[in-house]
């Protein structure tokens, strides 16, 4: 998709190509949903809930809540990391995602999501963007497995990973916990990174549904 310039006017982040790469997730990700044939889980009639796990400063907080929320009267995106500084990021920019999105973040540990008092209800979508398996696979496994459990039954899990190795490493990671791979897709206009070889941002997307 060409990206217009319109689209770069109200930059409101501090690195220079995170606005291009937003509106590149935000193509890629419509692109694999409409491709995978999975519907977009949820009662468009009642409030969506998306899970973003180990969310960082949780850049793409909008675009979430647009793709996913789109059908929806509204959404509701609850990001959790354990760091103290990016979450404290997340809520001051996103203190207003738009008229029927709306966040919340947490200063958690994503691997013991069912000691979370504050996530008392299951959700239609978790998401983990640039999951770090190949950096810890026991707590990444732990994640995923607590992350299938907070799925309503017709929810979906969506990952995207900056390696063609960690990403396989996660698929089956993921399969192996019962889930079922619907759909994986190679970025291939994604950002190269130049000081990292064989890395680009969101290189891969991958849709799972609960077995
Ligand atoms: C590669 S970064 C990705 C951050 C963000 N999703 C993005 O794409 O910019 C991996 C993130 O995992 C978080 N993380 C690592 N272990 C975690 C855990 N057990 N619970 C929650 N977050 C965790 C880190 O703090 C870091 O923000």
């Amino acid at each position: 998709m060409p990206l217009t310039s319109c689209e770069f006017k109200m930059s409101h982040f501090a690195n220079s190509h995170t606005d291009k790469d937003l509106i590149r997730l935000r193509q890629f990700l419509k692109e694999t949903l409409h491709k995978s044939g999975a519907q977009i889980p949820g009662n468009p009639s009642a409030s969506k809930q998306l899970l973003n796990l180990a969310c960082g400063r949780a850049d793409e907080t909008k675009v979430l809540a647009d793709v996913f929320g789109h059908d929806a009267e509204s959404i509701h995106l609850t990001g959790i990391d354990i760091r103290n500084r990016e979450i404290g990021e997340a809520k001051e920019r996103w203190s207003r995602v738009s008229d029927k999105a709306s966040a919340d973040f947490l200063v958690q540990d994503a691997s013991q999501l069912a000691q979370i008092k504050e996530l008392d209800h299951q959700f239609d979508v978790a998401f983990m963007r640039h999951q770090n398996f190949w950096n810890g696979d026991t707590t990444w496994t732990k994640i995923y497995d607590e992350a299938l459990h907070r799925l309503d039954d017709d929810g979906l899990l969506v990952i995207t990973s900056y390696f063609d190795r960690e990403h396989r490493l996660a698929l089956d990671a993921i399969q192996g916990l019962g889930a079922e791979l619907i759909c994986t897709e190679r970025n291939h206009d994604s950002r190269i990174i130049t000081d990292a070889p064989n890395k680009s941002v969101d290189r891969h997307i991958a849709i799972f549904r609960k077995p």
